[in-house]
């Protein structure tokens, strides 16, 4: 028993992620992204109720938590910045933005403003090489980026 519990409508929404596979394990991933989306972060509490949910142990869960950057192992801002330095986007000044929004909003990698409105995370290549440098903004990417497009996204969110 854990104090974490789905909303039926997410709960709906993992039966039917489970229902895609032969066995409940593969829908760990789907459940966790849920499970973000409701909590915000990934807390112990939400992967043992997973690990109930899915028939895992919370140590399979941890696995696949500490092995992908997409979730959050601790609350984040209400807009979490992702820059890319990644090859692509280093090449293309990817750095210089992270140094950027590092400086505007006062944070350094993983850290969230005092607010709580903001969190910043560089992060490896999320695929969008072509239009580099990119940053993410929660799920909405912004690409093609130079300093004024920067300091004009961040603007727009305070
Ligand atoms: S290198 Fe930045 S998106 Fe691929």
């Amino acid at each position: 028993m854990t104090n974490f519990r789905f909303t039926q409508e997410n709960l709906n929404r993992i039966e039917n992620e489970i229902k895609k596979y032969p066995v409940k394990q593969p829908a760990v991933m789907a459940a966790l992204w849920i499970a973000q989306e409701q909590n915000g972060w990934i807390s112990g509490e939400v992967m043992q109720e997973i690990a109930s949910i899915l028939d895992m142990t919370t140590e399979d869960v941890l696995g696949i938590v500490t092995f992908y950057t997409m979730y959050h192992q601790k609350p984040m801002g209400r807009y979490h910045i992702q820059v890319c330095t990644n090859v692509s986007c280093m090449l293309r000044g990817g750095y210089e933005i992270f140094d950027q929004v590092k400086q505007k909003l006062n944070i350094r990698n993983m850290q969230v403003t005092e607010d709580k409105i903001f969190s910043l995370e560089e992060v490896e290549c999320m695929g969008s090489c072509g239009t580099a440098p990119m940053i993410a903004v929660n799920e909405d990417y912004y690409e093609n980026l130079d300093k004024d497009k920067v300091d004009k996204i961040i603007a727009g969110l305070m």
